[in-house]
């Protein structure tokens, strides 16, 4: 396998290496043009002394240390098919990275925690070069962590940080406390307090509202509902917004594995504990998630709040652009939902896993805010946008993210 110099990256930006290569027990002739035993399986990256590690120093490389890539393998671990993104998310992956010339191995986990701890054990057994990880619990993976740092194997964690572990080299995500905001100004200007450009239009309402969050042990479900309660809080203290359940701790509104139907059934226990079954008025729900938003809607669907917004359902907020959801902003049934292009967050994975395989170290644009509870993690991060009906066109379909057919008829033609 190749020599990953992952433990010394830091210190070995480009005109540092052979420093670097000297400092941790290789012969120092780590030039891009001079291949020497520590870019060829006598250094595993420092960490431990300069020992070859299982599944390292088996190919001889030419050119600063990295192997071809068709000699390399990624492990692409993701959490779940039962939300589309995530799909989309591993295929982009993994078509940007055969074009580059790397193998891939492609896995989903069912969003059941041993399932995707067995595929990281055996993508690492099996040899992988680097692994791109979207973790279904944060705190669950140090054990494959921790074979992967022995076995010299650089980590990325995929849009979800991993959390509890020293060995997490970089983070590639969305800036995901200011997704939440936007949660939650979307709720706000479907209730009319804000404007679109987020202007207060001196509406007082009071309006009632429930929130839902996302799996606790989801690090961005945090993230998402400090940006929402950050925004919502000043409007809560003021009497413009009222939570008539009184739920309004994290732990109170989470929702297990983000599942769809978790939502619905609390959706239809709050209406019956706290809007006399339907017939007290709600007016608005912040959700973290379409899927979740689906089957909220559902609920209040049901409970007699009309099929639209025109005719009495409460605004939902949501999040992913999931095509289900935007058809659903076009029919005027959801409100808005959160526009993360996943197409860029792979192509960022890719540009970060690539620069670990040719012995590099990728460029972060944060290094301050994702703290994994051992360490910082430096990380990239994109920027989301708020869809409403009035730019589905503009930002969606101009952008190819989906077709107006799909548009139309909900159901993704991917
Ligand atoms: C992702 C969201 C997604 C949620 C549920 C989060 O970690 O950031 O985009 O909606 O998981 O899949």
């Amino acid at each position: 396998m190749s020599t990953h110099l992952r433990r010394i990256t830091a210190i070995a930006a480009a005109g540092t290496l052979t420093l670097a290569l000297a400092a941790c027990g290789g012969e120092g002739a780590g030039s891009s043009s001079t291949p020497s035993p520590a870019d060829t399986g006598a250094d595993n990256g420092g960490d431990d002394g300069g020992t070859a590690a299982p599944g390292d120093g088996d190919d001889s490389t030419a050119g600063g240390g990295a192997a071809p890539a068709e000699d390399m393998t990624v492990g692409v671990a993701m959490p779940t098919q039962t939300s589309e993104r995530w799909i989309a998310d591993g295929n982009s992956v993994k078509e940007g990275l055969e074009e580059a010339g790397y193998t891939v191995d492609l896995q989903f986990a069912n969003d059941d925690i041993p399932t995707q701890s067995n595929q990281i054990d055996q993508m690492i057994t099996n040899g992988a070069d680097a692994l791109i990880i979207a973790a279904i619990d944060g705190t669950a993976l140090s054990t494959q962590l921790d074979a992967a740092a022995s076995a010299g194997i650089p980590v990325i964690s995929y849009d979800r940080l991993i959390r509890d572990s020293e060995n997490v080299d970089f983070y590639v995500t969305f800036d995901n406390y200011n997704v939440g905001v936007q949660q939650a100004t979307s709720l706000l200007v479907g209730l009319g307090v804000l404007d679109e450009s987020g202007e207060e239009t001196g509406e007082e309402g009071p309006f009632n509202i429930e929130l839902f969050a996302g799996s606790l042990d989801d690090n961005n479900a945090h993230f998402f509902w400090d940006g929402a309660m950050d925004t919502l809080q000043p409007y809560m203290d003021s009497g413009v917004l009222e939570v008539p359940s009184g739920q309004t701790t994290i732990q109170q509104a989470a929702t297990l594995r983000w599942q769809q139907e978790t939502a619905q059934r609390r959706m239809e226990d709050l209406l019956t504990s706290s809007y006399g079954g339907g017939s007290e008025q709600l007016d608005g729900v912040l959700s973290p998630y379409d899927g979740l938003s689906r089957g909220i809607i559902t609920a209040l669907q049901n409970a007699g709040y009309g099929q639209t917004i025109e005719d009495g359902l409460p605004v939902v907020s949501g999040q992913d652009a999931e095509i289900a959801s935007v058809k659903l902003i076009n029919d005027d049934v959801q409100y808005a939902t959160i526009f993360k292009d996943t197409r860029l967050l792979a192509e960022q994975a890719i540009i970060s896993v690539q620069a670990y395989l040719q012995d590099q170290e990728p460029e972060a644009n944060d290094t301050e805010t994702y703290d994994n509870g051992v360490k910082v993690v430096p990380s990239y991060l994109l920027e989301s946008e708020i869809i409403y009906k009035d730019n589905i066109v503009s930002s969606l379909v101009d952008s190819g993210y989906w077709t107006q057919d799909e548009v139309d008829s909900g159901v993704s033609g991917k």
